[in-house]
């Protein structure tokens, strides 16, 4: 092993306990971008970003504010290995999603750190990661003085709303000089396998997701007066959403919706044949749901990863009041809903086809007794790699060094709105990173990273940035 390497590696090994005090700082800032009425915790996360890359040693670092959007990007670019190293740009995420309820390990925002597991909102999604990423840099860093790759780094704060500003930049003149010569780009914001292997994700779905209000009377109606003849916008938003989806065969009833798909190639089906995603691991993990979606020829990793999937989110008409049973017909229903969406799916051209076939089951089977408007709220495009490239055998390789064990190789199902701009615009290939525990709860109550996938990430990226300096790829 190279003498740099050993020195970064000691570095990061004894910067564990700070690492994981900046975490549980990093995670009490509540920077919540899908909610309004966080602005300024998202500035301070922006800010404490800053520092900690600052504190990194890294060369240049900056808050950008782009567009019309509130909260920054922070920058950083370091070219201390030297201008003929091999460029890497390095993206992550310092928003998270709202706190939410039931909790019980912590508040959402007073982390803590319980039987091997950072407890708190943003542990895993994707604070935990972030931090990461910089106890590796700050361990070449501070170890060496220098790294051994140039690196970009790209952090935003509006992942968790659609990405606006990042999106914005990434398409911009800057970004082109910025990321000039880049020849790996690493997204560490994706789950692990459910077996406890670390995986390198092939591909993401991409998202449409819509909010639609249906109005009815324009005045709430006794429901007996009027019922029969006045049509209640919660029953008509029911058929609505029912017409979406048919659950007997899995298959969507929008018309157009699957024209574009193509089947797996034989390549990645073997490589999902062996993925660990399975009913049994999600039928664990959602606390045993009766049973599963079943789609005809389709195992559980392919309709999670490679085939659309329809989610209503909220739903709402009426006033609700446990109890009061009331007999009217309220005057709007609404719902906010989402399609995940797999290659040559584009989320505007499907937002458009959703359009269309709810306009005309209004019209045809709802005979216009109510209105409707939609508004695609935010997209994501799906996106899908090659699993061979020495970028990715140099993560493959620094994973195996640090787990122990080799990674999985999966489809995601979720979804990252830059990853597909990065595509478009970075001609290398893309690493998604997957360190953080199957389990860990992304978005939901008691959000999790355990200790040891924080301290093994941090550790396997300062191999990963070692390993993509040696000639693309060469083994530690
Ligand atoms: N980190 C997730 C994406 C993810 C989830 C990747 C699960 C792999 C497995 C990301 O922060 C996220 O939640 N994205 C949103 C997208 C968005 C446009 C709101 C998502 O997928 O819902
Ligand atoms: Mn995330």
């Amino acid at each position: 092993m190279s003498e740099s390497l050993q020195t970064a590696l000691n570095s990061v090994r004894a910067g564990k306990d700070a690492a994981l005090g900046r975490l549980l700082r990093f995670i009490s800032i509540g920077s919540v971008s899908n909610a309004p009425g966080f602005d300024q915790q998202l500035l301070e996360a922006a800010d404490f970003a800053r520092e900690q890359l600052l504190d990194a040693g890294l060369e240049n670092v900056e808050l950008l504010n782009v567009g019309e959007h509130h909260t920054p990007l922070v920058l950083a670019s370091d070219d201390s290995a030297g201008l003929d190293a091999p460029l890497v740009v390095i993206y992550g995420h310092f928003d998270v999603q709202e706190g939410g309820d039931n909790w019980s390990a912590c508040p959402a925002f007073m982390p803590v750190v319980q039987d091997g597991r950072i407890n708190g909102r943003g542990a895993g999604d994707n604070k935990g990661p972030v931090v990461a990423i910089m106890e590796a840099l700050r361990a070449w860093k501070k170890g060496t003085g220098r790294l051994p790759v140039r690196v970009r780094v790209v952090l935003e704060g509006q992942e968790e709303s659609g990405s606006g500003a990042v999106i914005e930049f990434v398409a911009s003149e800057r970004a082109a000089a910025f990321f000039e010569g880049a020849s790996a780009v690493l997204v560490c914001d994706t789950l692990a396998s459910p077996d406890g292997r670390p995986s390198i994700t092939f591909g993401l779905r991409g998202l449409s997701y819509f909010h639609l209000d249906v109005y009815g009377p324009a005045v709430q109606m006794h429901s007996g007066h009027a019922g029969g003849a006045v049509q209640d916008p919660g029953g008509a938003l029911a058929h609505l959403l029912a017409s979406i989806w048919d659950p007997e065969s899995a298959e969507f009833w929008v018309p157009g919706l699957m024209d574009k798909v193509t089947a797996l190639s034989d390549r990645e089906r073997g490589l999902l044949s062996r993925s660990p995603i399975s009913a049994e691991s999600l039928q664990h993990e959602s606390g045993g749901v009766p049973g599963l979606i079943t789609v005809e020829g389709s195992t559980p990793a392919e309709q999670t990863g490679a085939l659309p999937a329809f989610t209503v989110h909220t739903l709402l008409t009426g006033k609700p009041n446990p109890g009061a049973a009331p007999t009217n017909i309220p005057i709007s229903a609404h719902a906010d809903f989402s399609i995940r969406l797999v290659p040559n799916q584009d989320p505007d051209e499907i937002g458009e086809l959703v359009r269309a076939h709810l306009e005309a089951f209004v019209r045809d089977y709802l005979h216009d007794t109510v209105r409707i408007e939609l508004t695609l709220l935010k997209g994501s495009s799906p996106v899908r790699f090659s699993p061979e490239s020495p970028q990715i055998d140099a993560a493959a390789k620094a994973m195996a060094a640090s787990w122990g064990v080799e990674p999985a190789f999966l489809l995601a199902g979720g979804s990252i709105p830059i990853v597909g701009h990065f595509e478009k615009r970075i001609p290398a290939p893309i690493i998604l990173w997957g360190g953080t525990n199957a389990d860990s709860n992304f978005h939901g109550p008691n959000e999790n990273l355990t200790v040891e996938n924080f301290h093994c990430s941090a550790e396997g990226l300062v191999y990963l940035l070692h390993n993509l300096s040696v000639d693309q790829g060469a083994t530690v």
